[in-house]
């Protein structure tokens, strides 16, 4: 019978023989965060609800249906962080960063909370990797924000990726557009989905974003944001669009991105995996330059991005790309007879001080026994101390890939590991 204690649904342990491949995509993450002089945040996995639900948009599904919301003790309603920008952009305000050197081009990783249904590629606890740029509206930073998701990828060796752009405009431009989706979808109203005519009513450009069949016919021909873009909106995007052309980086436009959360202004974009399934987005980000108001802060526009790991690693398989290799220990320390095991105990320490991974099994005691388990490990080397070796001040060295061994110094073997 399965035990009734068992992880909660859309949700599950990164075990050691996945957790080393998470560690490689992250430290690929974390050079190219350093190749574009971005500093690491982190902030807490909770917060004031009402963060999420003035900047992510009450009629968003994240505030609607997918907040993990709870109340503590006093009364004050929390939820556990559904993304990350809102939380980065309260820190920034909060902390003065704008102030501060260094301070205006953040990354993050760490866990997100969403109930939605789990799927492939869809989890309630995911893990997100995300950069946010505040302070400047110069579309070169759109470019550089879209250019360090590209690097990303490529340096993890995707290929089947496309990169898909468009320009949700500004508050001028979405007045104008709002009352023409509402105009177009009005006549198609009975045959939306419920959450679509609720949508038609609060924000219509949701309805574009529906992943019901029948709306999505019905989002065909609809007007293009594009047509409704204000002058400076439209120069942004060209201006964004010919950075990405000279640094030949190629993307689509498709004016049908308008993202799953109301804060974005101008630039959208996203990265789609050509081979997956449903959850097919990578990575998704834009321009939210009216967010830091929402917030209680001023004039602080802003640009990011965020990507799930799970859907990355399931792309990386797919496209069976490296993944590292899970880290093993260089040394298999041996120990036969009691009179050794003194020595040995100084000699394993010795050995870890000085950055050389050891593994010992107290539990084992024939040599048998002891090869075995050094075997087991994938160490390179086993180290073995037993009363002869001690009485001639050696130990031996055994090469566990070739099965060579030498007779070694008990001092220098510190040293002769650090060499190799
Ligand atoms: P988002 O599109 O909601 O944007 O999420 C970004 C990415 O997180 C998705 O493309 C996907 O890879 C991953 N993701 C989202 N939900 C799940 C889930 N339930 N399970 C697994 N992966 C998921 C944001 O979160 C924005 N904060 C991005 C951003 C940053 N915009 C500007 N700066």
């Amino acid at each position: 019978m399965a035990n009734k204690y068992s992880v909660p649904r859309g949700t599950y342990d990164i075990l050691p023989d996945i957790s080393y491949k998470w560690q490689f995509v992250i430290d690929v993450f974390r050079t190219v965060a350093r190749e574009f002089n971005y500093k690491e945040i982190i902030t807490p996995i909770f917060e004031r609800s009402d963060i999420f639900e003035r900047s992510v948009g009450e009629t968003s599904d994240i505030v609607e249906k997918e907040m993990y919301k709870f109340e503590d003790k006093k009364g004050r309603i929390f939820a556990l962080r559904p993304e990350g920008t809102a939380p980065v952009v309260r820190s920034f305000i909060e902390n003065g960063l704008s102030l501060k050197p260094n301070s205006s081009k953040l990354y993050y990783l760490g866990p997100m909370f969403r109930y939605d249904r789990p799927q492939k590629g869809r989890y309630r606890q995911f893990y997100q990797y995300g950069i946010e740029n505040i302070g400047s509206t110069n579309p070169y930073v759109d470019f550089e924000v879209i250019a360090f998701a590209y690097m990303f990828l490529s340096k993890l060796g995707l290929k089947n990726f496309e990169l898909q752009i468009n320009s949700i405009g500004c508050e001028n431009c979405t007045k104008d557009y709002d009352r023409a989706l509402k105009e177009y979808f009005t006549p198609f109203e009975n045959d939306l989905c419920s959450d679509c005519r609720r949508r038609l009513k609060k924000n219509p450009k949701r309805v574009l974003d529906c992943k019901v069949k029948s709306c999505k016919v019905i989002t065909e021909d609809a007007p293009s944001m594009l047509d409704y873009l204000d002058e400076e909106c439209s120069a942004h995007f060209d201006q964004v669009q010919e950075y990405l052309k000279q640094m030949d980086i190629p993307f689509i436009v498709n004016p049908k991105i308008v993202r799953g959360l109301d804060y974005y202004t101008q630039t959208a974009f996203e990265f789609i995996d050509t081979t997956l399934g449903a959850q097919n987005t990578l990575i998704g980000g834009g321009r939210y330059d009216k967010l830091a108001e929402q917030l209680g802060g001023k004039n602080l526009p802003g640009i990011g991005f965020a990507g799930g790991f799970e859907r990355l690693l399931l792309s990386m398989e797919e496209e069976k790309l490296s993944l590292g290799k899970p880290v093993n220990p260089k040394v298999y320390f041996i120990v036969l007879g009691d009179e050794a095991r003194a020595t040995a105990f100084r000699l394993i320490n010795n050995l870890r001080l000085s950055g050389i991974s050891v593994e010992y099994n107290s539990d084992k005691t024939s040599m048998n026994a002891q090869m075995k388990m050094a075997n087991k490990t994938g160490a390179e080397f086993a180290l073995i101390l037993g009363e002869d070796e001690l009485n001639k001040g050696k130990i031996i060295k055994k090469n566990l890939a070739d099965g060579e061994q030498e007779n070694i110094d008990l001092n220098d073997i510190v040293n002769s590991l650090k060499s190799k």
